[in-house]
């Protein structure tokens, strides 16, 4: 698998990378087909990307009426709980741009079913991609992180979340096979089919921690027990790391 790499000197290097490689990849997208469709990722990595994409040069560069956003992951709390992944962005970025606020689908977490707001979710991406059969969708841009545990978007090993191939949101409840993962919340996620089918991976990772994982995703040896996030390697799309040095080990 011929990965792109692009390894700075920092996560605030990482950061503007990979906020730049969002914005040109929108304007190519929005010359071409007028529109661009990107799921974020939660997490704290991301949020240097985000604070870059809300201010100048970028934030004037940024298609915003053809961006149509999305997300990767929630976590099952309420929008405006310190763990939400939709509250990150919008302090972050959503609050400090014009897009309309039509264009923004977050992954609604009100029902406290949390089956429920998966099928939601997948419903609502069946409409905004027009798929009335079973023809498995593709956004524009994917953003991911990795965790430690291998684990990407909310796809933890160990959950049925992992190795779910028919729908393309489902939910997951890492702490009944972790008690350590925080915040110890269930999760709602698009799945491995999703992200496959998709046009580009941004992959974002900093710190020494992530670096046995990433070696991991990058050894042409199938380990023993490969992490999770190696579903990265089945991608028809390119993928791109954006890493800083301790990361890309
Ligand atoms: C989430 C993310 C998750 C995250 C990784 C890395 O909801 O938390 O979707 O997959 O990207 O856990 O998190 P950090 O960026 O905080 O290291």
């Amino acid at each position: 698998m011929n990965f792109k790499k692009h390894v700075l000197s920092d996560p605030a290097a990482v950061g503007r990378a990979a906020a730049e490689h969002i914005v040109s990849l929108a304007q190519e997208r929005t010359g071409e087909v007028g529109r661009f469709n990107i799921a974020l990722s939660g997490g704290s990595t991301p949020q240097v990307t985000y604070g870059q994409l809300a201010c100048e040069p970028l934030v004037r560069k940024m298609p915003w009426q053809q961006t149509k956003i999305y997300f990767g992951d929630e976590r099952h709390v309420k929008p405006d709980s310190p763990d939400s992944n939709y509250r990150m962005a919008y302090e972050a970025l959503l609050k400090h741009v014009s897009i309309p606020t039509e264009n923004v689908y977050p992954i609604l977490t009100d029902n406290d079913d949390i089956a429920a707001c998966a099928e939601w979710y997948e419903d609502l991406l069946r409409v905004q991609f027009q798929r009335r059969t079973d023809a498995v969708p593709g956004f524009d841009l994917i953003l991911l992180g990795i965790g430690p545990d291998g684990h990407t978007a909310s796809l933890f090993p160990g959950t049925p979340a992992a190795s779910e191939l028919n729908h393309w949101v489902t939910w997951s409840d890492p702490v009944s096979v972790n008690p350590n993962v925080k915040p110890a919340v269930k999760r709602i996620t698009i799945t491995k089919p999703l992200i496959w089918n998709s046009a580009r991976i941004f992959v974002l990772a900093t710190g020494k921690e992530k670096a046995p994982v990433l070696a991991n995703i990058f050894s042409e040896a199938e380990p023993a027990n490969p992490p999770v996030s190696r579903l990265l390697r089945q991608c028809k799309g390119e993928v791109t790391f954006f890493l800083d040095r301790a990361a890309a080990g």
